[in-house]
């Protein structure tokens, strides 16, 4: 991890954030950002109304735009936009970007270099967050290509206030993109199954949705801050033999589960790469 200085409250506020897509991760950088009261201002270039239904009224009325000039008027540029929208997406604002505007890429399976292919001059960073950045608990990745130690102190900053921000080198980021980038929607699966058994048993939905994802919560900060246990140990901790834990963790290993879960990641390492190579 690399050291870093916050800029001050007063340097953030110089700096304007224009984010390129109005889709799922945009609004998850946007609610993350408004939550933690930041001072640059963010606004969002769109193509459509298509993703319009993720979106306040009040923000879509004042914050968005159409006109890719809009990037003209940035410090940093999000590029929030699907894989195979990033080159036309760069190629339609490019004649407005100023030169020492901060790009941020966090598109799935584009390398650095590739971007660089485009066209693209200015510092550039690649980032893999997750949309727990709408509720400031984003697990992010940075690496960065050409950028000066006052914009990687920014990007830190930046990044800080959606949740922790590890730099990387860039060859971890297709896999950390299965594990980190999709992770959130693997464990919303999870709790999914889990809910369901709950209301099965007769429980109501809300009540088993609040305790199970606090369980969750639970298990994954004793995970986190008791790093030097094997997690067996903590399985066979709660799994006492013959009992209810047992009966359970049987059926989840006799299914393959946890080979399940590997294979799944390791696909999804190789689909970024694969996006990263496709036209
Ligand atoms: N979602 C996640 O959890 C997540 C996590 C980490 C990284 N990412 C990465 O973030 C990127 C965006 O993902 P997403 O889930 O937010 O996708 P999404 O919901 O499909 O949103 C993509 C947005 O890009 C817009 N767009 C495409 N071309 C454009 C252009 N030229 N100008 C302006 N907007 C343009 C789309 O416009 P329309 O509204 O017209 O379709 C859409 O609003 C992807 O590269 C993905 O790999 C996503």
């Amino acid at each position: 991890m690399l050291a870093f200085t916050r800029v001050t409250k007063r340097g953030l506020m110089m700096e304007r954030i224009v984010i390129v897509g109005s889709g799922h991760l945009a609004q998850a950088l946007w609610e993350g950002w408004d939550r933690s009261r930041i001072e640059s201002f963010v606004s969002i270039v769109a193509r459509s109304v298509n993703h319009r239904h993720l979106w306040q009224s009040p923000i879509w009325e004042q914050r968005v735009t159409f006109d890719p000039a809009a990037v003209g008027e940035a410090d940093v540029i999000v590029l929030a936009v699907k894989p195979k929208d990033l080159d036309e997406t760069w190629y339609a604002i490019a004649p407005y970007v100023r030169p020492r505007s901060l790009i941020i890429s966090p598109v799935a399976g584009w390398s650095l270099s590739r971007i660089r292919s485009l066209g693209v001059n200015n510092p550039l960073v690649r980032i893999m967050p997750n949309v727990c950045a709408a509720v400031g608990a984003s697990t992010t990745l940075a690496c960065f290509s050409d950028v000066s130690a006052p914009d990687v102190s920014l990007v830190m900053s930046l990044f800080s206030m959606l949740g922790t921000v590890t730099v990387v080198k860039e060859s971890v980021m297709d896999p950390y993109t299965a594990l980190l980038g999709s992770g959130p929607a693997y464990i919303f699966l999870l709790l999914e199954a889990l809910i369901a058994s709950g209301e099965q048993l007769g429980a109501d939905y809300g009540r088993t949705r609040q305790l199970v994802s606090e369980m969750v919560e639970g298990a994954a900060r004793l995970a986190r801050d008791r790093s030097n246990d094997p997690l067996s140990e903590w399985i066979s901790k709660v799994a006492s033999p013959g009992g209810t834990t047992e009966a359970l963790l049987d059926i989840l290993r006799q299914g393959g589960w946890p080979s399940m879960i590997q294979d799944a990641v390791v696909k999804a390492s190789e689909r970024a790469q694969q996006l990263g190579k496709a036209r």
